[in-house]
């Protein structure tokens, strides 16, 4: 079937609608960051509906970042994590204080260091999307958020709700019944329409 309104996916306009709407609303400073949670059954078109929305928030200026939960790194600490901040942490962060920069690195392993406690680590992402979202607001895409492991949902969890006033969104995909979804606070979806 063809598609008229120039996402290249079949029906999904609300879904589109709300998505570009999110994007738009942190682009032009109107409202604070928000997190959407789409959840669906398998093959439903979740996948294809980050892909969009990684596609439109690039081509409109944002940084977009993204992790995909794996049923075989379920048990990975801070695998997920790694994938999301691994592009933020190859450059400076000057914003970010020493002491959360090194509890990063030592969760993602990339220092010798004692592990630092949950809350360190969340609050050293945070500072270190903040910073990224000041220069260019952030698109956050966390894909089958039912495989992303528990240390990088709880992040996850921390950043989704420390959102507002941050030009940054946070949209999340998993199936139903996720033991770990993220926060949402717009809904989710189910049928194709
Ligand atoms: N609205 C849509 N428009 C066009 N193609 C779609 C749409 N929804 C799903 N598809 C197609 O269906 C297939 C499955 O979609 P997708 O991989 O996004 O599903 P999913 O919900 O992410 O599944 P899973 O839970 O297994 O990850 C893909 O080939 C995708 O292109
Ligand atoms: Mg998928």
């Amino acid at each position: 079937m063809p598609t008229t309104d120039g996402t290249g996916l079949i029906g999904r306009h609300r879904e589109t609608a709300l998505l570009r709407s999110a994007v738009h609303d942190v682009l032009s400073g109107a409202g604070g960051g928000t997190a959407i949670l789409l959840r669906g059954e398998a093959s439903i078109g979740k996948t294809v509906l980050l892909d969009w929305v990684r596609t439109e928030a690039r081509r409109r200026g944002c940084t977009t970042l993204r992790a995909v939960g794996c049923e075989t790194e379920e048990g990975q600490a801070f695998g997920a994590l790694h994938q999301v901040l691994g592009p933020l942490m190859e450059r400076p962060s000057p914003a970010v204080s020493r002491h959360r920069r090194e509890a990063l690195e030592s969760a993602l392993g990339l220092r010798d260091a004692q592990p630092q406690s949950s809350f360190m680590i969340g609050a050293a992402a945070l500072a270190l999307l903040a910073e990224a979202s000041r220069i260019r607001p952030v698109v956050l895409l966390l894909d089958d958020v039912q495989w992303i492991d528990t240390s990088s949902a709880a992040v996850f969890s921390f950043l989704c709700r420390r959102l507002a006033g941050l030009p940054m969104v946070i949209v999340s995909a998993g199936r139903p019944g996720a033991r770990r979804p993220m926060a949402g606070r717009r809904g989710s979806w189910r049928s194709r329409s």
